[in-house]
């Protein structure tokens, strides 16, 4: 692109109010009720979708959701287009690299809840008998995955456990537990991680569980000051269809929540009784009736599954279409970036309540809570860290912004331009450019108890030797293009 256009262009975008190339990607943190951009100051509102391709057979040793870098850019491409600003993923295996999945979803703006937890054997607790599966592997995967994801700013939470207790068995058995692990993570993120990144839980649609529950994780437990998690995640599929603010009782849910001390969201929502799905939910979910009680949420899912809550269908080529459902959420999005619906988010803040943080009490309805956990598994690791390659970001070229892909629209039609996603954060990669790689120091620290921690990654100069800076010209006419799509 001509500088002169390139200029008229980026007059353009200032005059839209988009904001282009920030220094950096912000890391986002809690005051009270609220999740904010630690930068900014301005409240976050999670506005986002649930990512896990393929389900739980999605990951593996092999794959998952963040370890192919041209399935993300794909997908990235799709996100914003979609107008989100957070993904939700499952689970991941800390034996891949990340970094360019990662580094590419900073660069266009999305920050990324985690899930520790994986299906595959020692990565979860088993909810009937937590006891078994409490011990130092499944530890140590846990702190791998937070050692790992820690040192991306755009790491938003982790989730330390996702719907454990769904019926009265889990109930009498794991609560305990769940504070153990959350408790767990909160001091190897203490003592290990470059920040403090907030840690939740996320619960089922049980109306037996989901709010003794809530007032349980929250407590503060003075022998256990940090086992009170950070934020909720409620999934939540009650709104279907046509309803109301009332009628879906989403009023209730407001009330049950408008007292609790931390940041509240949903996790997943997004009924599927009536399709295509009109996600009516979204307007009032981010209107003044809700803002002040939940940070937003996560609509379930990005991908079409055998359950049939895909907003994208992907093909067997690598190939995308985007569905109906995807279009409709589109909208809603789009209509809550409106002036009046920013202006309620920004003001969230200031109208905020200031409850005191409550004391644990002896019992919690329809819970259990007086399991005694072991407190003494892998405390070397936890506080000298585990052997984990850290993720960090890297300068990333031009070609890799674009999906090489087919992306169709819900007409079954190739996007016609570039299916190329803005770059909004300005990511500074510290991969070394090409040539140097031999003159790097060795970057392995030995811990105290002996063992050696690498934290650099030793073989992806080769691949990045064409890395380009994103602020070069070549770069900003990428930019245009992926800016004149939206
Ligand atoms: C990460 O966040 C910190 C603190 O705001 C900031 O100084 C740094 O530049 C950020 N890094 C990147 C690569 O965005």
């Amino acid at each position: 692109m001509p500088l002169i256009t390139l200029r008229i262009y980026l007059a353009l975008l200032a005059v839209c109010g988009v904001r282009l190339a920030r220094a950096s990607i912000n890391p986002v943190e809690i005051h009270e009720q609220h999740f904010y951009d630690s930068v900014t100051r301005e409240p976050f509102f999670i506005k986002g979708v649930d990512y896990q391709p393929g389900g739980s057979s999605g990951v593996s040793g092999q794959r998952d959701p963040l370890s192919d870098a041209k399935i993300c850019a794909r997908d990235i491409f799709l996100f914003q287009k979609l107008g989100i600003n957070t993904i939700r993923v499952y689970s991941i295996t800390p034996d891949l690299n990340h970094d360019e999945c990662m580094t590419m979803m900073a660069a266009a703006g999305i920050y990324l809840i985690l899930d520790v937890n994986s299906p595959m054997e020692n990565q979860h607790l088993n909810r009937y008998e937590p006891w078994t599966t409490y011990n130092e592997d499944y530890l140590e995967h846990v702190f791998r995955v937070v050692e790992q994801f820690g040192h991306y700013n755009n790491t938003l939470g982790f989730f330390a456990g996702n719907e454990i207790i769904n019926d009265g068995q889990s109930a009498r058995r794991t609560p305990p537990y769940i504070r153990a692990v959350v408790g767990d993570i909160k001091q190897y993120i203490k003592a290990n991680s470059p920040r403090t990144i907030p840690v939740g839980y996320s619960a089922a649609d049980d109306l037996r569980y989901r709010i003794p529950l809530s007032r349980y994780l929250e407590c503060h437990d003075a022998d256990h000051p940090d086992s009170s998690i950070d934020f909720y995640g409620v999934n939540s599929y009650q709104w279907c269809g046509q309803q109301t603010f009332q009628t879906s009782g989403y009023d209730q849910l407001v009330d049950a929540y408008k007292e609790y001390t931390k940041p509240v969201f949903f996790s997943e929502f997004g009924c599927n009784i009536h399709r295509p799905r009109s996600f009516e939910e979204v307007e009032a979910l981010y209107s003044e009736q809700m803002i002040n009680t939940f940070s937003g949420g996560l609509v379930y899912e990005f991908t079409e599954e055998p359950n049939e809550y895909g907003l994208v269908k992907m093909n067997d080529d690598g190939s995308a279409r985007v569905l109906q459902d995807f279009v409709n959420l589109q909208g809603r999005f789009s209509a809550i970036e409106s002036k009046e619906f920013k202006m309620i988010r920004k003001n969230a803040m200031s109208l905020m309540a200031t409850a005191p943080l409550p004391t644990c009490k002896d019992s919690y309805e329809n819970l259990q809570i007086d399991a005694t956990v072991p407190n003494d598994v892998l405390t070397s690791g936890l506080k000298n860290g585990v052997r984990q390659e850290r993720g960090k970001y890297l300068n990333i070229k031009d070609s890799d912004i674009t999906s090489e892909f087919e992306v169709y629209d819900e007409n079954g039609k190739p996007f016609s331009s570039p299916r190329r996603f803005a770059i909004v954060n300005k990511i500074e990669g510290t991969a070394e450019p090409s040539g140097k790689q031999n003159d790097q120091p060795e970057k392995t620290e030995t811990s105290p108890d002996g063992s050696s921690k690498p934290n650099g990654d030793e073989n992806e100069d080769v691949k990045k030797s064409n890395a380009v800076s994103l602020t070069s010209p070549k770069f900003a006419s990428a930019i245009g293009w992926a800016f004149a799509r939206f």
